[in-house]
């Protein structure tokens, strides 16, 4: 009896630490149906010839953006979740430079979200998970430094 009270406590850990991934990726998912919403919106709408370039890059964006949703939502799914169909709510501005500060300062919270999902999963031991989210951040890190060029920040 006692050597069956160990494996059961181990996994109901093991199972909470998988709720609480399933949880965080669902927050992850609904950013990155943000991120699309404003990349799409941002790359077609942003005016004036210094901002020729970041368009391009914005429309980019959305794309990887899009391949990030599907990524997530198919690790919720195989980890036993429902991705969510709720997007959180995008910003916007008529001013180009608020614009890409909002579309930084998300990034930078995306980046900071992500890292924690990393940590988990590899507590987890989800390690395939880590390396899809690790190849996610990359890019995300990409975005960044494109957005921080645009603003004139690095
Ligand atoms: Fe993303
Ligand atoms: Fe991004």
């Amino acid at each position: 009896m006692t050597g069956l009270s160990e494996p059961a406590d181990a996994e109901g850990l093991s199972s909470s630490i998988k709720e609480e991934i399933i949880r965080g990726l669902n927050e992850d998912l609904a950013r990155e149906y943000k991120a699309i919403i404003q990349y799409v919106v941002f790359s077609s709408t942003l005016k004036g010839a210094e901002y020729g370039n970041i368009a391009q890059q914005l429309e980019k964006h959305a794309s990887d953006e899009l391949d990030h949703a599907l990524k997530v939502a198919k690790q919720i799914d195989y980890l036993g979740g429902t991705p969510t169909i709720k997007a959180e709510e995008a910003e916007s501005s008529e001013n180009p430079k608020e614009m890409l500060e909002i579309d930084l300062r998300a990034e930078q919270e995306t980046i900071r979200n992500y890292r924690e999902r990393i940590s988990q999963a590899e507590q987890a031991g989800e390690y395939a998970l880590s390396e899809i989210l690790r190849a996610i951040i990359a890019q995300e890190q990409d975005h960044e430094i494109d957005l921080k060029d645009a603003l004139g920040l690095r």
